[in-house]
């Protein structure tokens, strides 16, 4: 199979603003597909960069895109937050510059079997290390309210986040929210479930009509179509 085509955000202003040191210590906490990364080992001499990346399959593809620089690089297979840690168990002391790209990845995104699109029918996985045991599924039949009112407000900002939480457990008390299928049969009962909680027809109807725009199946700023 041929390799996605792949370009690297803003990567000429990262590598401009990291000021290379050919013999310092880089840190790229979001491997990927290695793009910012090959330019990183490019410039070093002496130096190190240690990749890391949660998806196992990331490490595995920008392995062999990286296999020219081997040599100056460690893979770490493992999550950002536990970079200090991941420096100490390397034996170094900290880095001279870190490069965080956060979000997925092109092939996550593309490869329907992990979940993260909304253009196809998929599990609910969402899961970027495939070793980890919870999956997306398991989030919304199980978490109790406060926690997906957490993920949704706190670390996805949405401001809908109390009513989006109220429809899932609305729809998972009729029976368990499913992987795939009538995804769009979901989605309008997603509807109704807000149809319920709105106070006044207008204000649903204006509701309904800009929801409409994020909780479209091909829409990337989807916010809850696997509903
Ligand atoms: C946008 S991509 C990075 C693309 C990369 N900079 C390149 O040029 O190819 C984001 C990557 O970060 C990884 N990732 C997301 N959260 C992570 C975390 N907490 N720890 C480590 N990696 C993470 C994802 O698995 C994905 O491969």
């Amino acid at each position: 199979m041929d390799e996605p085509r792949h370009v690297s955000v803003l990567l000429t202003e990262c590598i401009d603003n990291l000021k290379i040191d050919p013999e310092g210590v880089y840190v790229d906490g979001t491997l990927g597909l290695g793009g910012h990364s090959l330019e990183i080992a490019k410039r070093l001499r002496g130096g190190r960069l240690v990749c890391i990346d949660r998806d196992e399959t990331a490490i595995e593809r920008a392995g062999k895109r990286l296999e020219a620089y081997r040599d100056r690089i460690s893979f770490v297979h493992g999550n950002f937050s536990d970079t200090a840690e991941i420096l100490r168990s390397l034996g170094l002391d900290g880095a001279d510059g870190m490069l965080f790209d956060l979000g997925v990845s092109s092939p996550q995104l593309d490869e329907a079997a992990r979940g993260f699109s909304y253009q196809h029918d998929a599990p609910l996985d969402m899961r970027m290390d495939a070793s980890a045991a919870l999956t997306a599924r398991t989030v919304v039949n199980e978490w109790d309210e406060n926690r997906l009112n957490r993920i949704l407000w706190d670390y996805g900002e949405e401001r809908y986040a109390r009513r989006i939480t109220a429809a899932i457990l609305a729809r998972r008390a009729v029976r368990p929210i499913l992987p795939f299928h009538n995804r769009l049969v979901g989605q309008w009962q997603w509807y109704a479930s807000c149809c319920r909680l709105t106070w006044q027809h207008w204000y649903l109807s204006q509701r309904c009509l800009s929801l409409y725009w994020h909780i479209r199946p091909d829409y990337p700023a989807s916010r809850c179509c696997s509903l």
